[in-house]
């Protein structure tokens, strides 16, 4: 291999990198206080306003200096409302979304045209719900976004606060300027190619602050977007040659010593070519500090002793990638998961790193063998899987008590590989079949750090999607989309699962209440009701009477939130955590504080 051919990995990095940087500058990075003009229609009045925009009465007085009294707030004039302005969808979206509860007789255009006095559109409405437009159910929440703008460097660093106005037909350029007390070019310069005779549309007014004063730019964004998009990249480059240069020094040293490991001790991988552990035992004994764990590599013959030749008797599973077998290996049960791929060089680090990641929340993996395939050893969990507890036969109905431990511990296990793992990491196959349970039935997540395998040392598709129908939140099918809160997602559907022990997955052509899914199905239950006894009809017929209706509509609810479509609206794992805890702690009586931290202090984190 030539140093080019090397290298070509950094060229994609670097490639992906500028890329990213030139691309913030179309999408929002943070948000700021914003205000709305709600132009006062004739019914409508201070509690109405407070009911659709969310404002308190002090907040609202304060931005209105003519308003003596918010009881009496004259119709037909525009009134300021406060309002955060936050960067939404991925930083797609500078916005707040207000919800709505829908009563009988209400239209999306009402919504857009009158409640909310143009602040929205009727198609904005629609983009960030999924209701049949003519056809909302009545009591549903809806989504009611409102853009707003933060101003820019670019145009004037003196504002920092901005009106959101929606034209109406009396307004024009000059009038819109007075009642600003700006200029016609200012406002133009804010609002390029805005026709502020139109009639209709949404304009943003530099605006005055509660003192009365225009509050200016916070500084931190003093410079441009573009300069800053020049510098990141002329750094990333500088950085990137040093290391390549850095790596290719250290490479030639290596040759001359002829080590397999690099001075940090980290175990480069070449060494897996030949064959394996006597290759990596050897090598500590002459070298100082070196900390490979010689454990994790595992000869072909010692697993094929160990899981009787991967006989079918064997034989405990299969998943995507290939099956899985149980094995006693050194005296302890493993479970042995047989991989028909070659692992890169590149995974094989991430392997090093996986076996040093400890959670009793995680299952282990203890080592791994690259001879013939590339085979998984874990730490064997004696009592299946949940999606087997829930819908297998000859397993007892799980209790509800038991279930919420599950949950709770489920989701400390992404919570330590969303926050405390170095580096961090996201799941993306999260499923009730990857949730495993032991004998003292807590749970434990499988697999995780797999995803790596299809991502490591495969460039030229770098977001194929991994993951299973049912559990997948939107952003993530559609725009392949990645983030923790695609793990949040899913778990919401666990969530669910636990609740009612169906499938997550939609059957192809499905119809009936089965077609829209779990999420669906529970949706249309949250949504339309605040009547706990409504979800009774979704509970998991083989827990009867016995759970505590309360309990289990605080599940669902949780569900709901994770399962949100915008993914900012999804909580995250450690607010899960925390939420199910309390919970738990009202549901059971095992899983109280004490126990939690106790089992914090066994934490061993990777690196
Ligand atoms: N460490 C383990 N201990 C006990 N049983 C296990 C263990 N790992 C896996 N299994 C069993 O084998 C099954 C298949 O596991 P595997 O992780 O390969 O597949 P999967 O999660 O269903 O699919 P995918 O590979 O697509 O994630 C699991 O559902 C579980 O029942
Ligand atoms: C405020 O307006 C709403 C909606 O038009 C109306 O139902 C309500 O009675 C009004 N309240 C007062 C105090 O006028
Ligand atoms: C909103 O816009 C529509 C159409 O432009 C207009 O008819 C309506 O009066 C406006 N509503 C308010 C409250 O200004």
């Amino acid at each position: 291999m030539s140093l080019q051919t090397k290298l070509l990995p950094l060229w994609f990095l670097l490639l992906w990198i500028s890329s990213s940087t030139f691309m913030v500058q179309s999408k929002c990075k943070k948000g700021c206080q914003a205000l709305a003009s709600y132009y006062v229609w004739n019914k409508s009045n201070f509690t109405f306003i407070t009911q659709v925009l969310n404002v308190t009465g002090d907040d609202f007085l304060s931005y209105n200096p003519s308003i003596p009294d918010k009881d009496r707030v004259p119709s037909f004039v525009r009134v300021n409302v406060p309002y955060s302005c936050d960067c939404l969808n991925n930083g797609d979206f500078l916005g707040q979304i207000f919800q709505y509860k829908f009563q009988k007789g209400d239209t999306y255009d009402v919504l857009a045209h009158t409640y909310y006095s143009n602040l929205t559109t009727v198609s904005l409405i629609q983009k960030f719900n999924d209701f049949p437009i003519n056809n909302v159910p009545e009591n549903s929440i809806v989504n009611i976004p409102v853009s707003c703008y933060c101003g820019s460097s670019q145009v004037d660093k003196k504002y920092g606060l901005f009106l959101t106005y929606p034209l109406r037909p009396e307004d024009s350029l000059s009038s819109v300027a007075r009642f600003s007390n700006s200029t016609p070019s200012l406002l133009q310069k804010y609002n390029p190619n805005v026709d502020f005779n139109a009639g209709t549309g949404i304009v943003f007014l530099p605006a005055k602050d509660k003192t009365g004063q225009y509050p200016p730019l916070p500084s931190s964004s003093g410079l441009s977007g573009a300069v800053i998009a020049v510098i990141s990249v002329a750094v990333v480059a500088v950085v990137i040659m040093l290391a390549v240069l850095f790596l290719h020094m250290r490479r030639k040293k290596k040759k001359k010593a002829s080590l397999f490991l690099d001075n940090s001790g980290e175990w480069l991988g070449q060494s897996v070519q030949g064959s394996s552990r006597k290759t990596a035992s050897s090598l500590d004994a002459g070298n100082r500090g070196v900390t490979v764990d010689k454990s994790v590599e595992f000869s072909y013959e010692e697993l094929a002793l160990a899981t009787d030749n991967f006989s079918m008797a064997n034989k405990i599973g299969s998943g995507g990638f290939g099956d899985v077998y149980y094995a006693e290996l050194r005296g302890e049960k493993a479970a042995v998961k047989k991989m028909d791929m070659q692992a890169s060089k590149e995974f094989l680090a991430e392997l090093q790193v996986l076996t040093r990641v400890h959670h009793l929340n995680l299952v282990r993996l203890i080592g791994y063998c690259v001879e013939e395939c590339l085979f998984l050893v874990y730490e064997f969990i004696e009592n299946g899987n949940l999606s087997q507890h829930l819908r297998g036969t000859g397993k007892e109905p799980l209790p509800w008590s038991t279930r919420v431990q599950i949950a709770l511990d489920s989701a400390r296990g992404l919570e330590y590989i969303h926050e405390h793992t170095v580096p961090v990491y996201i799941h993306r196959d999260i499923k009730s079949a990857n949730i495993l349970i032991d004998k003292s039935c807590h749970a434990k997540v499988a697999d995780f750090g797999l995803t790596k395998l299809t991502e490591v040392g495969n460039y030229s598709a770098p977001t194929r999607l991994v993951g299973t129908f049912g559990y997948m939140p939107p952003e993530y099918a559609q725009y392949g989309e990645v983030s923790p809160k695609v793990d949040v997602y899913a778990f919401g559907v666990v969530l669910y699962e636990l609740i009612s022990a169906k499938a997550a997955v939609v059957k192809q052509n499905a119809s009936g209440p089965d077609s829209k899914g779990l999420v669906g199905m529970f949706e249309a239950v949250l949504k339309q009701q605040n009547d706990q006894n409504e979800i009774r009809k979704l509970v998991d017929p083989r827990l009867g009477d016995d759970y505590p209706l309360d309990s289990v509509f605080k599940v669902a609810q949780l569900a709901y939130k994770c399962t949100q479509e915008d993914p900012h609206l999804r909580p995250s794992m450690r607010s899960v955590v925390v939420n199910l805890m309390t919970l738990s702690s009202t549901t059971g009586e095992w899983d109280t504080g004490t126990f939690y931290e106790s089992r914090q202090g066994s934490l061993v984190s990777a690196r």
